[in-house]
């Protein structure tokens, strides 16, 4: 059932630097994206269309997006939460965009200040839209497993932001755990719950590390055969509205593990590792990536 090949989208520059207190120039994202893209992804998740109010850090959307040198079949994605980021969006030709809900009521008001109702009757238009222009349209859903608010969180609330999400015609579907506290057993049981309305090539999986679960738990979404996932190189990030997240699990650890098991990702790890070690060393800190620092400390 594991798959043969897997498709991985680095979310670094959005889900990643978006945490980061410090201003990362847009020149220093656009450097990422580069070497990201130089590395082997082929799918880049590059920055939000949000209020600069509430994260300020991706306020350079559209300098960014125009500073980017693109690569064909290289795909760029962003995140959209209303009409008005997809208004913004659009005049950068993103690839895809990136509706995002929350399986818990808390969790939504925290993060895009609406209900999960109220979050859907706002994506509705969003979709539409980018459909009509031909733009790919991926859904997350945040807090599949836990929520920092409400705690665990059951399969059913899962199914039932996923069947929304399907009912306003999202082509594709993230299983986020926001908080990493995911285990493999509750993860699969998510993905399930996704499945009952979503097509297993049209499931990806977005596990932040918190805990340390974060590659564990990506394998047990491989035996589900769920063969997309968002990482972020040198396990960059957080969410600024889940107090204590850590960053996603690392790029370098995930393809690490795939290269070993014989899966293949197209992606050079030499290069990647050099791409973290860039944004790290920027940032002024370790790459959070078991295996840069142990490829780089050799
Ligand atoms: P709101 O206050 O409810 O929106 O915010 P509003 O429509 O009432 O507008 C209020 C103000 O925001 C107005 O400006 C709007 O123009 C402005 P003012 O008149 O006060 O100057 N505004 C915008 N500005 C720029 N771009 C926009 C936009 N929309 C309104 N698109 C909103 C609603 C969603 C905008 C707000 O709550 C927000 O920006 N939240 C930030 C959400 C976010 O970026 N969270 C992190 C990403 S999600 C994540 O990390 C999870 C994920 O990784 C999966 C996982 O791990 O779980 C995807
Ligand atoms: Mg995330």
């Amino acid at each position: 059932n594991i798959p043969s090949r897997v498709k991985l989208v680095d979310v670094g520059p959005r889900d990643g630097l978006q945490n980061e207190k410090q201003p990362v120039p847009a020149a220093v994202k656009i450097e990422l994206v580069h070497r990201l893209q130089q590395a082997g992804l082929k799918e880049v998740e590059v920055t939000s269309y949000v209020s600069p109010k509430w994260v300020p850090q991706m306020a350079d959307n559209h300098e960014v997006m125009q500073g980017i040198t693109r690569v064909p079949g290289v795909r760029y994605s962003v995140l959209t939460p209303n009409l008005k980021g997809w208004e913004a969006a659009v005049l950068d030709k993103p690839d895809e965009i990136v509706v995002f809900g929350a399986a818990s009521e808390a969790f939504s008001q925290k993060n895009i200040n609406c209900s999960i109702a109220e979050s859907i009757e706002r994506f509705a238009p969003v979709v539409e839209a980018a459909r009509a222009a031909g733009v790919y349209v991926r859904g997350a859903m945040s807090c599949t497993v836990g929520c920092p608010y409400e705690g665990e969180i059951a399969p059913e609330r899962v199914e039932y932001l996923a069947g929304l999400m399907k009912g306003i015609g999202v082509q594709h579907i993230g299983v986020a755990d926001t908080i990493g506290v995911g285990t493999p057993r509750k993860v699969q049981r998510a993905i399930e719950a996704t499945l009952k309305h979503y097509d297993l090539n049209d499931v990806s999986g977005h596990f932040h590390d918190t805990y340390g679960q974060a590659l564990a738990n990506t394998l047990a979404a491989l035996e589900l055969g769920v063969w997309q996932f968002d990482t972020s190189v040198a396990g960059l990030g957080g969410c600024p509205y889940a107090k204590g997240a850590t960053g996603n699990v690392a790029t370098e650890d995930v393809v690490y593990m795939l290269h070993g098991m014989g899966i293949e990702t197209g992606i050079d790890l030499d290069q990647l590792i050099d791409a973290g070690a860039y944004i790290s060393d920027f940032l002024g800190r370790k790459p959070q990536s078991r295996v840069a620092v142990a490829v780089l400390t050799k």
